[in-house]
């Protein structure tokens, strides 16, 4: 047997090591695999193209961040995602990707990505490739899974960024803004935050006032802080009521005088407080470097399970995370709605 893997959509920590994972089950299954190059663009004729995958190859990438397929979140497979406006990629797109996968005699594809990537993999099952997928993103929002490999990575950056930043706040006496990823879900800002012990957290899921963080900051230096350190998610927006409107801010971010809205609510601390203010936008930094043992493991055994679905022929399936069990769900319940942090669940 023949199969192809691709994965599609930003990078994480932990692809490689599915891409460890796929291989080393379907070598034991005596099966070939096909690696194609930038996501779904490797399926074009005129594409990156593909690579033959095999444990000679695959040696020592467990360990490595990113992926040695290389990945794109851009191009001709690109999807506008939403629940009501599911845009389909075009017909002759899909012809062209199903043409090659029937040349190389692919017969089955795994593909590793999130929301917009699966809803990709789903089309092309509907279309007749037998498509079997596996959960990507480092900012944990997929539904129909309780965790993704690479977030915890992300976790674990944010966390060693705050505790380095909390020493030099605190000889200083500053407030730190830190902005992390997350434009829908604020899974990284809170799981990042409690970790790395902020004393703010503020989520796209919740809507803050200027206001209320600067009378907090106020109240931890009056309780004797010497400093503080606020995690903002890149997504989080603000009630009303700061010192500057949505517009404004999207205005001076067009200027390029504004970066995020970290350095928007570091500004307006300083402002507000009198506090002495810095900011950091932790960026791709969460995204790039090794991965943390906990998504190697993961990432290893979603690859393992998406070989197996495939012996199973449970096509249309998408491997899940749930209680420590690895299993599977079907794509459409992980696509097309995101999974948020609501404001009333446990941390646990
Ligand atoms: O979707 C994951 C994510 O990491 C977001 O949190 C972030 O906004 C985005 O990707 C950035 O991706 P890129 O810079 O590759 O477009």
């Amino acid at each position: 047997m023949r199969i192809g893997i691709l994965n599609s959509g930003g990078d994480c920590p932990g692809l490689n090591a599915v891409i460890h994972g796929v291989v080393g089950a379907a070598t034991e299954l005596g099966w070939e695999v096909i690696g194609f190059r930038d996501g779904f663009e490797g399926l074009l004729p005129n594409g990156p193209g593909h690579v033959k995958l095999d444990p000679e190859r695959t040696i020592g990438i467990l360990k490595l961040g990113g992926t040695i397929l290389g990945t794109t979140n851009k191009g001709n497979f690109a999807v506008k995602i939403g629940v009501d406006n599911v845009a389909q990629v075009a017909a002759d797109i899909m012809e062209q990707a199903k043409a090659t996968i029937k040349y190389l005699g692919i017969e089955a594809l795994i593909v590793v990505g999130g929301d917009g990537s699966l809803t990709t993999g789903l089309q092309l099952c509907q279309e007749g490739v037998p498509v079997v997928g596996v959960p990507k993103t480092i900012d944990n929002d997929l539904q129909a899974t309780a965790m993704t490999f690479g977030f915890d990575s992300a976790v674990a950056a944010v966390v060693d960024a705050l505790d380095r930043l909390h020493t030099t706040a605190d000889s200083h006496q500053r407030v730190m803004v830190v902005e992390v990823m997350g434009r829908h879900a604020g899974w990284i800002a809170l799981y990042g935050g409690i970790g790395g012990g902020a004393d703010i957290v503020l989520l796209p899921e919740i809507k803050f006032t200027m206001e209320n963080v600067a009378a907090h900051v106020k109240r931890l230096y009056a309780a004797g802080h010497r400093s503080v350190l606020i995690v903002v998610a890149e997504g989080a927006e603000m009630e009303g009521g700061g010192l500057m409107t949505r517009e404004q801010m999207d205005a001076e971010k067009r200027q390029v005088k504004l970066g995020g809205i970290g350095e928007y609510v570091a500004k307006s601390v300083e402002k507000m407080t009198g506090h002495e203010t810095r900011d950091v936008r932790l960026g791709h930094l969460q995204r790039g470097g090794s991965p943390t043992p906990l998504d190697r493991i993961l990432g290893t055994r979603f690859g393992v399970k998406a070989v197996h679905l495939i012996k199973e022929q449970k096509y249309g399936r998408m491997v899940s995370y749930q209680s420590y069990h690895v299993g599977d769900v079907p794509i459409e319940e992980a696509v097309n709605k995101l999974r948020l942090v609501q404001p009333t669940s446990e941390v646990v």
